[in-house]
């Protein structure tokens, strides 16, 4: 695990940056999250740093690179999405504000071991949307600009590269047995729905934008186009994400997708 500081360049990038577009428009949706759930996470980990003492340095050190990996991927967001406010979408930041104060909440009135579970989550759900990006949407990817692609596989490959530090701190700080593995999945069910509900939200809102103007006939192709690409993606994941109910569940053991590791190489 290490650092990564990639100097993308979003000054051309086109909210419509793949053939189809309302697969553009998902990612652009799911790009908000990184946006707000991010620093929720560094605050998070630092918490747990703190409940950690001086117990597992090892741990210790490996948040510390988690937390700098994930400030990484929350600025270079923050410039994506940027973009899109500034290319006709900037109604899409009402719809960010609530998720963004749910954070908030969660920092103020929530225990820690939900914090610590609603993180691993999200981190479950990374390394899952990562093994789905870069093993099945070749068909989408085809033809993007590379700004975008690249920006979501570095992203994904990191979170795939840092995907059990959450996992390992739930599971030092509350252990492995039967309660802290129902609270984990419990948790996981409740941040999968609370970011989904978030990030429907925001597209929805994106192609409604796109489709103002549209004729009868293109606005039915638009959401036939909508419904295969969310398929796509939601059945890629869904396999994948089963395996979280799992007691036995531990995402360490999990190797990571053809074309992770040059992809990193590539930043390193
Ligand atoms: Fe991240
Ligand atoms: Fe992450």
């Amino acid at each position: 695990m290490k650092v990564r500081r990639p100097g993308f360049d979003f000054s051309t990038i086109r909210p419509h940056w793949a053939p189809v577009t309302e697969f553009a428009q998902f990612y652009n949706a799911f790009s908000t999250v990184p946006a707000h759930i991010e620093p929720y996470l560094v605050k998070v980990m630092m918490r747990v740093k703190e409940a950690l003492g001086d117990k597992n340095p090892r741990l210790r050190e490996d948040i510390e690179i988690f937390n700098k990996q994930e400030v990484q991927h929350c600025k270079q967001h923050l410039a994506f999405n940027n973009r899109l406010y500034e290319s006709g979408y900037a109604g899409m930041q009402e719809i960010e504000a609530p998720y963004k104060a749910d954070y908030e909440r969660f920092l103020a009135s929530k225990s820690l071991r939900f914090n610590v579970a609603y993180c691993e989550g999200f981190e479950a759900m990374g390394s899952a949307s990562s093994q789905v990006f870069f093993e099945e949407l070749d068909e989408y990817l085809e033809g993007a600009d590379e700004s975008a692609v690249d920006l979501w596989k570095w992203h994904l490959a990191e979170e795939f590269e840092h995907r059990e530090v959450c996992f390992q701190a739930y599971s030092t700080l509350y252990g492995k047995g039967p309660f802290a593995y129902l609270y984990r999945v419990w948790v996981f069910a409740y941040a999968a729905k609370h970011i989904g509900t978030h990030t429907m939200r925001v597209a929805n809102y994106l192609m409604s934008v796109d489709r103002e103007g549209m004729s009868e006939e293109e606005r039915a192709a638009s959401q036939e186009r909508q419904k295969t690409a969310l398929n796509k993606i939601r059945q890629g994941s869904r396999k994948r994400l089963l395996k979280v109910f799992s007691p036995f569940y531990n995402p360490g053991k999990m190797k990571p997708s053809p074309g992770m590791v040059p992809l990193l190489e590539k930043y390193s």
